[in-house]
């Protein structure tokens, strides 16, 4: 069971909590590893602006390429001295679909991501790319949340 396992990261605190579960459940099940961070290549326009997206230059992008490689060196380091397998990858495209493409051609059958990622918002809903998995995948998703910010969210609702 769960013997290939997906930790997709944007170098934010959910992901990184999440690869320390990912490590777990992988010690209890022999699962292998594979940790990816997605470059997203195109910027993203607001829906009534033509076209949908443009192209980033080259710099940008080689800028992006050398911050993907950090964030996936921190979070190897999650998995120091763990015996099983690890491996790293850098993708391009847009998070989501890539993502789900990539479970379904290779087969994980578990994903361990975070609630939310880098943007600046603390609610209790999904990012875009936690939520686009959590429908799409064809495999179960744990998504991991942060107690600290779950705790302050249910104070403020009291
Ligand atoms: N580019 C990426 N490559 C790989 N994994 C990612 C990437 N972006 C997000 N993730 C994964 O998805 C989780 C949730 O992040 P997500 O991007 O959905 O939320 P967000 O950044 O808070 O909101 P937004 O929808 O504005 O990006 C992260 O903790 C991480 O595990
Ligand atoms: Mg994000």
């Amino acid at each position: 069971m769960f013997n290939k396992i997906l930790v997709p990261t944007d170098g934010s605190d959910m992901a990184l909590d999440a690869a320390k579960v990912a490590r777990t459940m992988a010690e209890k099940f022999g699962s292998d590893i594979t940790l990816v961070h997605v470059v997203q290549n195109y910027y993203t326009l607001p829906a009534f602006s033509m076209p949908d997206t443009v192209a980033i230059p080259l710099s940008v992008l080689q800028d992006l390429e050398a911050t993907g490689k950090l964030i996936l060196s921190r979070t190897e380091e999650v998995f120091a001295d763990f015996t099983g397998k690890v491996a790293s990858r850098l993708e391009y495209g847009p998070p989501g679909k890539l993502l789900v493409d990539m479970i379904v051609d290779e087969g994980f059958s578990l994903v361990v991501m975070g609630r939310r990622g880098l943007s600046d918002v603390t609610s209790l809903f999904l990012g875009s790319v936690s939520n686009h998995l959590v429908h799409y995948a064809p495999c179960p998703v744990l998504i991991v949340k942060d107690a600290e910010v779950e705790k302050k969210s249910r104070a403020r609702k009291k």
